[in-house]
C-alpha cells in the first residue's frame, strides 16, 4: 500500500454504524487470516461504530452465529470510533458511504481523510458491490451476502498489503 509500511506493523480498524454486525465480522475474519498466513508481525486489526449506540456489547448474536457456521469466533466488544483513532491506525476502512461521511467529517486535515477506505475497495471476486450493507432490520441473507462480501474483500486487503 505505500512504501513506508515496510518495517512496521499496518493498522486497520474496520468501522460501521453500530460496531455489532459488519465491522466485528471484518475484524474476526481479517484476524483469522493474519493467523492462517503468520502475518501477526505485520498486521493489526481492530472495529469500531460511528454510533456507540452497542458499546460494550458484543457482536449481535445473529452475526455470531453465522459467522460459527464458518469458523469464525467474533467476540469483540463494541466501542465508539473517536477521532484519536485517526492517529492510532493507518487504514479506517468503513463498510457504506453512510460511515464514510460520519468518519470524514472528523477528520482535520487531508492526511486523516486520506487514510478513510471504503472496504469494497479490496474486492475480487464481488466488484458490482460498492458497500457493505446493513444487515441488522433484515434476515439470513443479508448476514451471508456480507460474510461473502467480507471474505473477499480481507482476501484482498490482505493481499495489498503484503504485496507494497
Ligand atoms: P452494524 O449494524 O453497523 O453493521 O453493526 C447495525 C447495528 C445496529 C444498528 C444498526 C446497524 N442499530 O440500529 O442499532
Amino acid at each position: 500500500m505505500d512504501t513506508t509500511q515496510k518495517n512496521k506493523k499496518t493498522r486497520l480498524l474496520f468501522v460501521c454504524l453500530g460496531n455489532i454486525c459488519r465491522s466485528p465480522a471484518a475484524e474476526g475474519i481479517m484476524q483469522t487470516l493474519v493467523d492462517k498466513n503468520g502475518l501477526q508481525d505485520i498486521i493489526e486489526v481492530d472495529s469500531a461504530g460511528t454510533s456507540g449506540w452497542h458499546e460494550g456489547d458484543l457482536p449481535d448474536e445473529r452475526m455470531r452465529a453465522h459467522g460459527e457456521r464458518r469458523g469464525y469466533d467474533f467476540s469483540s466488544l463494541a466501542r465508539k470510533f473517536s477521532k484519536s483513532d485517526f492517529e492510532n491506525f493507518d487504514y479506517i476502512i468503513v463498510m457504506d458511504n453512510n460511515n464514510y461521511n460520519n468518519v470524514k467529517s472528523m477528520a482535520i486535515n487531508k492526511e486523516q481523510e486520506e487514510k478513510i477506505k471504503k472496504m469494497t475497495e479490496f474486492s475480487i471476486q464481488f466488484k458490482h458491490h460498492n458497500e457493505i450493507p446493513d444487515p441488522y432490520y433484515g434476515g439470513s441473507t443479508g448476514f451471508e451476502l456480507v460474510l461473502d462480501l467480507l471474505e473477499d474483500a480481507c482476501e484482498g486487503l490482505m493481499h495489498k498489503i503484503i504485496k507494497s
